[in-house]
């Protein structure tokens, strides 16, 4: 059982990128297999339709990335009120031609972190909408951190109850890939 990970954010020192982390150490601790992606590091340009058939390399190792694994966890921000529009550049890149869309069959779990009250909320059910269009298994609810460098230190959650929440969302996504994975 793989699981394809990556953060939305291109932000260095980001709070989904914490979160990630965090979320990345369960599923490891859950004896799943981890392919940790840097999009920052990717360097992907803007999609542009006239360069289709010749993708650049950092898509088409991000494709094969995705096909690769059963499943993806997304971290990822919440920009005026939807979610980062580099991620959809990103989806946009790799779902094209449709015939090479790696996220059909994919089981998605999504996390968010913000300092704001809302959780990226708002964020997470438009990126949920994207996902299920590719064709993904997009696994209900999403783990999502308010005021996440308060909620947060190195150690982790400073709350129990935030890390028995995540715990639970964690449960379920192994649940959905073990079934997935037969
Ligand atoms: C263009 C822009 C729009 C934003 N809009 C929201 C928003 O709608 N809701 C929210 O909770 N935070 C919003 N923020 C604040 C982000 O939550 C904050 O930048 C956060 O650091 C992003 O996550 P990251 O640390 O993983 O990069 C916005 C930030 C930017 C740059």
């Amino acid at each position: 059982m793989k699981v394809f990970a990556f953060s939305g954010s291109l932000r260095t020192g980001s709070w989904n990128e914490q979160l990630l982390a965090i979320a990345a150490r369960g599923l490891a601790a859950r004896g799943v297999a981890l392919d940790v992606w840097n999009f920052k590091a990717a360097n992907v340009p803007i999609y542009d339709p006239d360069t289709d058939g010749a993708p650049p390399a950092a898509v088409v190792d991000f494709k094969a990335r995705v096909r690769g694994a059963t499943g993806v966890l997304i971290a990822c921000p919440e920009y005026n009120y939807s979610y980062p529009g580099a991620l959809k550049n990103l989806l946009d890149f790799a779902s094209r031609p449709p015939a090479e869309n790696p996220f059909k069959g994919r089981v998605t779990a999504q996390l968010g972190a913000t300092n704001g009250p809302g959780g990226t909320l708002q964020a997470q059910a438009m990126l949920r909408h994207v996902l299920a269009g590719l064709g993904c298994h997009t696994l209900p609810g999403a783990f999502t951190v308010s005021r996440f460098t308060e909620a947060v230190d190195a150690q982790g959650f400073k709350e129990p109850r935030q890390q028995q929440t995540l715990d639970a969302f964690l449960d379920r996504f192994v649940d959905e890939l073990r079934l997935r994975s037969r």
